[in-house]
């Protein structure tokens, strides 16, 4: 299995199970067959609301014997209301009662956006912190205490751009070490991509399969389909595969972890497959030509009206 390897030497599978966007009621079943197709990695987050299901999946994996905790690689998020210094350290906690875990393999700030304690989203401007009131080095500084208390082996970001990363890696004592944002051919983010490369922190790719299953209220009637792009069907058809594995070798030919999601048995199965297909020069140029510029998840919930934070404070300019 194909992984990266973290400084310490610890090493981390490249292909992931996404739980975002995986109901309860699904997520307990798709958790079991992805460890049985031979995943050892997961993607979760206190947000995603399935944490207690996830943990109660693992739980049962463990106890069956289906592979042991050091085996696996399992990644939380700290939510937006929980930023301040006091509050992380107790985020994590609640995150590893609910999965059933006393460490996580990788805790990461899930976005560079603060709410007061206790709030979900957002909804006035009211529940919103500013970068005043809770520096970014602040809740950095709590990620480092979470991995100096050994509750996070590795501790990253996600959603971070470039002035955001050395904003944090200047104030602190660890740098971060995974930055995961939103990859794919549609946004290729080679700027971005790059900096985090010259600077040893990793990247992940999510929404990899253009994450076609988001609500209603943040997706746009009129997006363009990754999965049913012309390119992607040609170099499908070429190497024997489907759209989505094909999606998913991109990222791994670019050296980049991936958590394509999938409540499906069939499609946990045949991504993981996506090890096997080796992209070339070729295919990999052309996809860097793919001609369709698109972001879907914009982050555009965060910085409506009511936010003191700016769309154009959040995303490198490409
Ligand atoms: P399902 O869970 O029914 O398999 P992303 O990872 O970009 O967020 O995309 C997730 C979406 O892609 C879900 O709707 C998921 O549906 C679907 N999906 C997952 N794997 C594949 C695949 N191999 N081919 C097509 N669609 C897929």
């Amino acid at each position: 299995m194909k992984s990266i390897t973290f400084s310490n030497g610890d090493q981390m599978p490249m292909i992931g199970l996404g739980t975002w966007k995986s109901k309860p009621g699904e997520v307990y079943q798709a958790v079991l067959w992805a460890i049985e197709s031979g995943y050892r990695h997961i993607d979760c987050a206190a947000i995603y609301n399935n944490e207690k299901e996830v943990g109660q999946a693992l739980q049962k994996a463990f106890s069956d014997n289906l592979v042991k905790r050091e085996e696996m690689f399992i990644t939380s998020k700290l939510w937006n209301s929980n930023h301040r210094l006091d509050d992380v350290v107790p985020a994590i906690k609640s995150t590893l009662k609910d999965l059933r875990l006393d460490y996580l393999d990788l805790y990461l700030i899930h976005w560079p956006i603060s709410f007061k304690h206790g709030v979900g989203f957002a909804q006035t401007r009211e529940e919103f912190f500013t970068y005043q009131d809770i520096p970014l080095s602040q809740t950095w500084a709590g990620m480092e205490i979470c991995k100096e208390k050994g509750l996070a082996r590795h501790i990253g970001v996600s959603n971070f751009n470039i002035s955001k990363l050395e904003e944090i890696t200047k104030s602190g004592k660890h740098a971060p070490e995974m930055n995961q944002v939103e990859l794919h051919p549609f946004l290729p983010q080679d700027k971005l991509v790059e900096f985090c490369k010259s600077n040893g922190i990793h990247l992940t790719a999510y929404s990899p399969l253009g994450s076609g299953d988001r609500a209603a209220a943040i997706k746009k009637a009129d997006e363009p389909n990754l999965l049913g792009h012309p390119l992607i069907q040609e170099l499908a058809k070429k190497h024997n595969a489907t759209a989505g594995q094909i999606l998913i070798a991109y990222s791994l030919a670019r050296g980049i972890v991936v958590i394509p999601k999938s409540v499906n048995q069939e499609r946990i199965a045949q991504n993981l497959q996506a090890y096997g297909i080796e992209l070339d020069g070729t295919d990999m140029e052309k996809l860097a030509n793919i001609g369709t510029k698109y972001r879907f998840v914009d982050g555009s919930f965060f910085t409506g009206a009511i936010s003191p934070y700016k769309l154009s404070d959040l995303w490198e300019k490409e």
